[in-house]
């Protein structure tokens, strides 16, 4: 220490034995006092906790409704401003009127500390004045540890009802709890080793939901490209190397996951390939992942769908105009050919009762209807004008009307398949080149996905720094009123549930 030195170079100037003494004592008396002075810098130094600032993780009682409740909820209860109710964790975890109040682990993409974080959030009217940064801080911790409620769980940890979202432009995938229509988790593929350039494409699910799969590919050739299986808490659980994965499908009754080959379009991959590549479909079993590769004649075959019986699986070419049926039991890969009109099928849609599909056609932007009684001998029934670049199909409840996403037509095209004609279509200003499209696991609630491309549509929550956020329309099936527009990643395309 400082004043050692001091002392002992003092001592040997002056060697009286006098002085000595009561320098000693000033000495020590200099000691006691420096190590209790910097001990008290210690004490009071940022490091250190003090009895205002929790410490270990927060906790919701404590630490958040507190805070609410002291800043937020004179507006944000009871006939709470923007429906945002924020009187208890349950209520705050079912969102606002246009959808989550926040994302768990990631306080970054979470509309309430955005908000608080900019002082002239027009329209919110508190702005940053609203909080300090430590109060700030203290709920991006809270959200960082997984907005953990009363009982230490995570919003929806254990919800059954999810729907799971791709998207076109952006290495994201988004999940809903459908019931609720809130965003409640956004993974980024990055968090689990791909690149900026990794998409997933499509998503297929357990029917019991304890696991889901994803096909992820690049954007660019030559970097991983899998077929992904996570479980229900998304964690990344094992994977296998697929080449341009396209469409899954979840076999109904075997232990089979089928996977398609994604139409090389608008990417460098397709110089790089040799045709030979892209004539398979793989299978996987969902077990352990192990792969069988199915030839088929035809390049891409990309649409999947399996009647219920689960005795045959469906495909067809992007090149050629052939369906594909595979026979699950025998491994059999047979073609027909399409007839009439060139139709090129991007997507399939089997009934409930396992004796239609309907197949949209990029090519004849038509939706067409086949006969699938008899999976040996596929009939072709009739075809409708859905619009320009019809995307994905749903069948609705008691095997009645059939839902297309048009992407051209900015529309949801709603067929009455009994009656065999277009009953009415579904347009909104935000529904702007819709892609996916998929339904709440009780059927009242449409899910699709807008791309929003030309950014037509300006996000409720977006930031001047913000991309264009993809959307995905929450509509009332009975009424068709859109309830809600949440907003995601770019290019929100691909909708999968149970
Ligand atoms: C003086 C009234 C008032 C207070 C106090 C207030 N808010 Fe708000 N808040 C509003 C209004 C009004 C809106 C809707 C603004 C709009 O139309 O976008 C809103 C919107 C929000 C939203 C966005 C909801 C959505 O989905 O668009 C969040 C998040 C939010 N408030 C959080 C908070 C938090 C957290 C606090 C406390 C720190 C708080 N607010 C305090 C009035 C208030």
């Amino acid at each position: 220490m400082g004043t050692d030195v001091g002392v002992h170079r003092f001592m040997t100037f002056r060697s009286h034995s006098y002085y000595s003494a009561r320098l000693l004592l000033i000495a020590a008396f200099l000691l006691i006092m420096g190590s209790w002075w910097l001990a008290g810098c210690e004490l009071l130094g940022e490091d250190v906790p003090t009895l205002a600032e929790p410490t270990g993780p927060v906790t919701y009682e404590a630490h958040i409704q507190s805070l609410f409740d002291r800043k937020c909820i004179a507006c944000h209860s009871g006939e709470a401003a923007a429906g945002l109710d924020l009187s208890s964790w349950d209520h705050l975890i079912q969102g606002s009127d246009r959808g989550e109040a926040l994302i768990p682990f990631r306080p970054d993409k979470s509309v309430m500390i955005r908000l608080a974080e900019s002082y002239d959030r027009d329209p919110h009217p508190g702005g940053k004045s609203q909080l300090t940064d430590k109060e700030i801080g203290r709920l991006k911790n809270w959200i960082a540890d997984g907005a953990r409620g009363p009982l230490n769980s995570v919003p929806y940890a254990s919800s059954a009802n999810r729907l799971y979202i791709t998207h076109a432009s952006a290495p994201v995938i988004t999940i809903i709890e459908s019931s609720k229509a809130v965003i409640i988790a956004r993974l980024e593929l990055e968090d689990y080793g791909f690149t900026s350039r990794a998409r997933a494409r499509h998503v297929a699910v357990e029917p019991d939901g304890t696991f889901w799969y994803a096909s992820i590919s690049s954007t660019r050739w030559n970097e991983r490209e899998v077929v992904a299986k996570f479980n229900r808490s998304n964690q990344l659980v094992a994977m296998v190397p697929v080449p341009d994965p396209g469409q899954l499908l979840v076999h109904p009754t075997r232990d089979e996951l089928y996977v398609s080959v994604a139409p090389a379009i608008d990417d460098d991959r397709i110089f790089h390939r040799t045709p030979a590549d892209r004539r398979e479909i793989v299978r996987l079993r969902r077990s352990d992942l192990f792969l069988t590769r199915l030839p088929v004649t035809y390049r891409d075959a990309y649409p999947l769908a399996a009647r219920p019986q689960g005795d045959a699986v469906f495909s067809s070419s992007m090149e050629v105009d052939q369906m594909v049926i595979l026979k699950p039991a025998s491994a059999d890969v047979t073609f027909t050919p399409v007839l009439g009109t060139k139709h090129l099928f991007r997507h399939f849609s089997v009934s409930s009762d396992g004796r239609w599909m309907w197949g949209s056609g990029y090519w004849s932007n038509s939706a067409t209807l086949f006969d699938i009684s008899n999976p040996n001998d596929l009939v072709q029934r009739q075809s409708l004008w859905m619009g320009f670049d019809p995307r994905q199909i749903v069948w609705g409840p008691d095997d009645d009307l059939v839902y297309v996403a048009v992407r051209g037509a900015d529309a949801v095209q709603v067929i009455n398949s009994t009656l065999g004609s277009v009953d009415y279509q579904i347009v909104h200003p935000a529904m702007q080149q819709p892609v996916g499209i998929g339904l709440s696991p009780n059927d009242s609630t449409l899910f699709v996905t807008a791309e929003n491309t030309e950014a037509t549509w300006r996000g409720h929550h977006q930031f001047p720094e913000d991309p264009a956020p993809g959307l995905i329309l929450v509509i009332d099936r009975a009424s068709r009123q859109v309830r809600k527009i949440l907003e995601s990643a770019t290019g929100a395309s691909a909708v999968a549930g149970r």
